[in-house]
């Protein structure tokens, strides 16, 4: 799409994360950058690209490839005049699709199995042979009541008969009266009651570690934690220490708090399913979430406002 406009568009040669070195080489004189969630942007950075081809102008645009958009350090961009925009929408059915594939193999140890036939060692057909957790009918609580938050909701109760309750910083009547969802103002009341806990808050400095050791000893024994948003969100060594003695039953991951590396011990257990920050990878969604940054990009350069700006 960009190149279709005539544009001269540069392309990492690295398959992997860029240094700040060459972030900051790579945008120099360039007009738009479009960045992934593992490309940290600051003021320094923007500073760095300087002057573009068409103008005295700094980069004019950063479309950040996702929907979230904690790389970026949004105050420090705004303040030199550079617009933001993300690709939400796009992406909310699959990483819905994501969550709920993580909830069942948790609950019924896809995983584990899958690894025990891989290894040979079914030997016949056992009454309590990798017994499993139902999903249908239980009650899940859902952190962050956004786009996916709700559509995690939506499969849950149209879908499984679940019960939902919901914490977020706002309520929404509407949803509550469409899905039968119970508003629990405090996190704490959630993480006691439910028995399946979905994450899909934002990574801002109050999320930061809002699951801790503390609040992990608060869900019930039989519980699982499944995170889909951001790693940090989750306090990892402490997850690892509950699912390790069985404060919590299990845990599903898609985003680690220090990626690409996982805490030490975490492999080693079977009642986590880990997949790596892939909850938005298939290909029609990648392929998307391409075309809106591409769009936002051409908007903005041609003096419109692009569809998915980020207010600051
Ligand atoms: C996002 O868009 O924020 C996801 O984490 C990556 O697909």
């Amino acid at each position: 799409m960009l190149k279709a406009k005539g544009w001269e568009v540069l392309i990492s040669p690295h398959n992997r994360v860029l240094t700040k070195d060459e972030l900051t080489q790579m945008g120099k004189g360039y007009d738009a950058v479009l960045s992934q969630l593992t490309d940290k942007i600051d003021g320094s950075v923007v500073d760095g690209w300087g002057p573009s081809a068409s103008s005295r102008q700094a980069v004019k645009i950063i479309a950040n490839y996702a929907v979230g958009y904690d790389n970026l350090n949004v105050k420090e961009i705004a303040e030199r005049g550079v617009m933001m925009t993300n690709t939400p929408d796009v992406l909310t059915e699959t990483v819905a699709e994501h969550t709920f594939a993580l909830i069942l193999a948790i609950a019924h140890r896809i995983a584990e199995s899958d690894k025990f036939s891989r290894a040979g060692k079914y030997h016949g057909w056992e009454p309590e042979l990798l017994l499993g957790t139902d999903v249908s009918r239980k009650t899940l609580g859902v952190i962050g009541l956004g786009r996916i938050g709700s559509r995690v909701a939506h499969h849950a109760v149209k879908g499984f008969d679940m019960n939902v309750m919901y914490h977020d910083l706002k309520r929404n009547d509407a949803f509550e009266k469409e899905f039968g969802a119970v508003y629990k103002e405090k996190l704490e009341d959630l993480l006691s009651e439910a028995d399946f806990i979905s994450i899909h808050v934002p990574l801002l400095p109050a999320t930061r570690h809002l699951i801790n050791s503390e609040r992990l000893r608060l869900m019930k024994p039989t519980a699982y934690l499944v995170n889909t948003s951001r790693g940090p969100i989750v306090d990892e060594i402490a997850l690892r220490d509950a699912l390790k003695t069985g404060i919590i039953k299990g845990a599903a991951i898609d985003v680690w708090e220090n990626e690409p590396n996982l805490t030490p011990g975490l492999t080693d257990l079977e009642n986590i399913v880990i997949t790596p920050h892939t909850a938005s990878a298939t290909e029609e969604t990648r392929q998307k979430m391409g075309e809106v940054a591409a769009k936002n990009i051409i908007e903005a350069l041609e003096g419109r406002m692009p569809p998915n700006f980020i207010k600051v």
